[in-house]
């Protein structure tokens, strides 16, 4: 490269206002929302960082293609468009489209889970672990001891712990309808799995006769780190890289609204006939007609696009870069970040910010909410709140209490991030005072979505 500066690969095609709130309009929405970021209008949100699901920029292409659509209930040629354009990537037999990843996994878990059975992950996101706990089954994350130190270097901290995996299944593989790998790992930190790894956890589950399945919503950016850090990968294409992932799986269940760049949309894609046929049986009841399965013909065509761009190099070496950038600065101003700094989010280590609150006391909602009301930075707490719950209704601290700030696809330029930057080193200077938060009301299962909150005073 001949310059150090990496710029954003697009200039801006149409623009969409904020809406610059005062602290004083900040605190009020946020005490009228419970103290529950997602309890927020949008329009009060100056900077949204809640998360990189369905929030990024579409392309001029993706919108060309979005007239091109065609809403036929039964055989679109939209959906030849997107299964092809699956296919090219992930080359499953069946590719069976979703409203979003959650459906896809409704879907699996309703044929494969159920009481008794044990699905084991590098970490399943919060909506994987619902859907699975929701059958009956029990959802076990088996990521490798560094994934669960945020200050680890380790340059692959989501993979797989395969000597757990090996020993769960060589113990209790009669209850283990699959294995599952979530690239990149989500709630461990945004970190990638190496090739090295899914070879190794795709021996061991087949060895086991496990079909292997999938979560790859940041396959895309996944690949790029492989490519970047794993020895012998530089010189490769990252979709050929995506293919040999794909070869190593029996399946996959995918959420759209991340890496494939679309503002909806979600697959699930099996080699297996007949779990296909059973899978199809259920998205008719819930989701529609396989070819088009919960979404619109131009929707479909989008994602084919989005697809494409995905695995570009220019784009995915700003994209990581630009995520870089952010966790780099923060971390230079002595913010406790995770590191390394994923691919699509930068996770702030509440715990270690705010080390007066006890994990009950939810450091990381406090330290969102105090972000909220600094400058109307809207992050999402990835901690004790989402996963504290347990399904037999005790509360426990979970592994880590962080902040996601989670970037959107080419949404935001370089000075909204260096806003963010100054909003995080503001609210750091004064960690010490945060008040902690109490639950007031909340819901069964995934909490953290509608819970209501207070601060505990002194
Ligand atoms: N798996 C992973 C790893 C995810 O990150 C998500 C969503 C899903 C599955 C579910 O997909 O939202 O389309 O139903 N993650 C979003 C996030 C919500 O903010 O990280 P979905």
């Amino acid at each position: 490269m001949e310059f150090r500066t990496i710029i954003e690969p697009f200039r801006i095609h149409s623009v969409e206002p904020l809406h610059l709130t005062t602290p004083e309009q900040r605190a009020e929405a946020i005490r009228a929302a419970g103290y529950n970021l997602f309890n927020l209008p949008a329009r009060d949100v100056i900077i949204d960082l809640l998360t990189d699901s369905g929030t990024g920029a579409m392309s001029r292409d993706q919108w060309a293609a979005i007239q091109h659509g065609d809403e036929s209930y039964a055989g679109s040629p939209s959906f030849e468009l997107f299964r092809d354009g699956v296919r090219e990537l992930f080359p499953f037999e069946h590719v069976i489209p979703t409203h979003q990843g959650r459906a896809a996994e409704k879907i699996l878990f309703g044929v494969l889970g159920g009481p008794g059975r044990i699905i084991p992950n590098n970490t399943h996101f919060d909506t994987t672990r619902a859907n699975v706990e929701y059958t009956g089954a029990a959802a076990v994350d088996l990521v490798i001891p560094q994934g669960r130190d945020p200050a680890s270097r380790h340059p692959f901290k989501g993979n797989m712990d395969v000597s757990a995996l090996d020993a769960l299944l060589s113990e209790q593989g009669d209850s283990v309808p699959c294995v599952m790998l979530t690239i990149t790992n989500n709630s461990g930190g945004g970190q990638p799995v190496s090739l090295a790894n899914i070879r190794e956890t795709s021996e061991v589950a087949h060895r086991h006769g496990k079909p292997l399945f999938l979560d790859a919503c940041r396959f895309a950016e996944n690949a790029w780190f492989i490519r970047e850090r794993e020895p012998g990968q530089s010189d490769r294409e990252v979709s050929d890289i995506v293919r040999e992932i794909a070869g190593l799986a029996d399946g996959m269940t995918m959420s759209a609204k991340k890496d494939p760049m679309g503002n909806i949309g979600g697959w699930l894609a099996v080699n297996d006939d007949a779990l296909a046929q059973q899978c199809r049986a259920l998205l008719i009841l819930t989701e529609g007609f396989p070819t088009y399965g919960g979404l619109a013909g131009r929707d479909l065509e989008a994602l084919a696009v989005g697809l494409r761009e995905a695995v570009d190099h220019d784009y995915l070496r700003y994209r990581i870069r630009s995520t870089a950038y952010l966790g780099d600065a923060l971390a230079q101003r002595g913010i406790p970040v995770v590191q390394p700094i994923g691919g699509h989010a930068v996770y702030l280590d509440a715990r270690e910010l705010l080390p007066h609150l006890d994990p009950l006391q939810y450091p990381g909602q406090a330290l969102a909410v105090a972000l909220y009301e600094a400058g109307g930075v809207r992050g999402c707490e990835i901690g004790t709140v989402m996963f504290g719950r347990r399904p037999d209704g005790s509360e426990q601290p979970a592994a880590l209490d962080l902040v996601r700030l989670a970037i959107p696809r080419r949404t935001y330029t370089q000075s909204h991030i260096d806003y963010v930057i100054e909003v995080c080193e503001q609210v750091a200077a004064r960690a010490h005072d945060l008040p902690g938060y109490r639950i007031v009301e909340e819901p069964p299962v995934l909490r953290h979505f509608t819970a209501t909150f207070a601060q505990m005073s002194g």
